[in-house]
């Protein structure tokens, strides 16, 4: 009888049309989607320091740079630190839709885990390393507004921090022009934003197994999770963006969601980004990277402007995310259902014409919903 049942599995799956269900509520996996989640993996990825930040991996660094981040003095009026939004108990993201700076600004900030395999930073990609990134917080006049003369003072000022700063520099900050003493400050935060790396989690053990062809342990991933992968990485072709280890591709890409802010005026997104980043005095391609050979800023060098960068955002990485709930640039969607939802009831005519089309209206049913909003949740 036994025998029989597996012979009747066996037949069930080989006969199995793409998305097919085996007896257990389980989806049969096509190779080519096996190959997909196993090139999600293996987590965590190997180390590689940056080059472009001379103290990236110091363990002294990532100490200073840890005390920094929680330094209010860093802006102007001692009113607001890089925790203000960046909420170490909220995965380094916040529950607001969107910021509060010194004004409400209008995007959502985006949690800190992984970021170090990010390509670019910051929704827009304004930014093409982790060190820049926070000088345009220091600049803004809507956050920090500080700079280097307040940052420069404050590292003099501060015998602790004047000390520390000395021992993972070797050069006392007072010595060094305010944009200097910036600049460094910038990268000892760097450094500790690059030891946010997330743990393992169920998928990875899942993809362990598929990677291993291991199928008792592949059988431990909760089934409807399972079902929500087979969406992922078939019919919803969610990997295209959401692609590799950290599930994202390091691209920026149109979803359909409204431009318009709700104060008036567009958010341009990426089209505003690239032009942000070519003019900085601080991207790769300046004075203040460490990377001799600009081995990094070939991105940056070969940056084009096109017409479809338009209304285009960065493709959050999807690690972790059940944690760093609301979602999209805007903060518009509450819950991860919501996102699933709009992707399964998206907008054609909000998409720019352009482009090939990777999205498309999936029309899930409500269970479907579900599946795929458990598969997020096990990331
Ligand atoms: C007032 C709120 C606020 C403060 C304070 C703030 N951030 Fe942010 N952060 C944001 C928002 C909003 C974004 C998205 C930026 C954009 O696209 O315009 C962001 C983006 C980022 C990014 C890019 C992440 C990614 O995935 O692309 C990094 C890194 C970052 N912030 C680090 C920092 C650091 C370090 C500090 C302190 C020096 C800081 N932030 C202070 C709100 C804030
Ligand atoms: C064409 C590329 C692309 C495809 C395909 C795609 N996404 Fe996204 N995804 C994005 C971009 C870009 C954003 C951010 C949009 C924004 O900020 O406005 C995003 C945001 C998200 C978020 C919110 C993350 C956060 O931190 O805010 C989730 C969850 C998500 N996508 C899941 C999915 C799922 C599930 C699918 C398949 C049904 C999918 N994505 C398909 C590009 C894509």
């Amino acid at each position: 009888m036994i025998m029989i049942r597996a012979l009747a599995v066996l037949v069930l799956v080989a006969l199995a049309p793409a998305g097919a269900l085996a007896q257990d509520g389980r989806p049969v996996f096509t190779d080519a989607e096996r190959q997909a989640i196993s090139s999600h993996g293996p987590w965590p990825m190997p180390w590689t320091p940056d080059p472009s930040n001379r103290v990236s991996g110091d363990p002294d660094a990532e100490k200073l740079g840890f005390r920094l981040f929680f330094d209010a003095r860093l802006s102007a009026g001692g009113v607001m630190s890089c925790a203000t939004c960046h909420r170490p108990e909220q995965a380094f993201a916040e529950d607001l839709a969107v910021s509060q700076g010194r004004v409400a600004l209008t995007r959502n900030a985006p949690g800190l885990m992984n970021v170090r395999f990010r390509r670019w930073f910051g929704r827009d990609g304004g930014t093409d390393s982790l060190w820049s990134s926070s000088i345009r917080t220091f600049l803004k006049p809507e956050e920090f507004a500080s700079g280097p003369d307040l940052i420069g003072q404050l590292l003099a000022d501060d015998k602790d921090l004047r000390d520390q700063f000395e021992a993972v520099f070797g050069s006392d900050p007072a010595l060094q022009s305010g944009e200097t003493a910036m600049v460094l400050a910038a990268k000892a935060l760097a450094a500790f934003q690059e030891t946010l790396v997330s743990e393992r989690t169920l998928f990875d053990d899942f993809r362990d197994a598929i990677a291993e062809g291991n199928e008792t342990k592949e059988a431990i991933y909760p089934a409807d999770a399972a079902r929500g992968a087979k969406l992922f990485f078939g019919r919803g072709q969610c990997h295209v963006c959401h692609f590799g280890p950290a599930f994202s591709n390091g691209e920026f890409a149109d979803t359909g969601l409204p431009v318009l802010l709700p104060g008036g005026g567009v958010d341009k997104g990426r089209y505003d980004g690239i032009k942000l980043v070519r003019s900085s005095r601080f991207n790769l391609l300046g004075p203040f990277s460490d990377d001799p050979e600009h081995s990094t800023a070939g991105k940056t060098r070969y940056l084009d402007l096109k017409p479809r960068n338009w209304g285009e955002f960065s493709v959050p990485a999807l690690r972790g995310v059940s944690r760093t709930a609301p979602y999209m640039h805007d903060g518009s969607l509450a819950t991860l259902a919501d996102v699933v939802r709009h992707y399964s009831e998206l907008d054609l005519d909000r998409l720019h014409a352009d482009g090939n089309r990777v999205l498309k209206p999936l029309r899930l049913a409500e269970d479907e919903i579900a599946d795929l909003v458990a598969f997020l949740e096990t990331l």
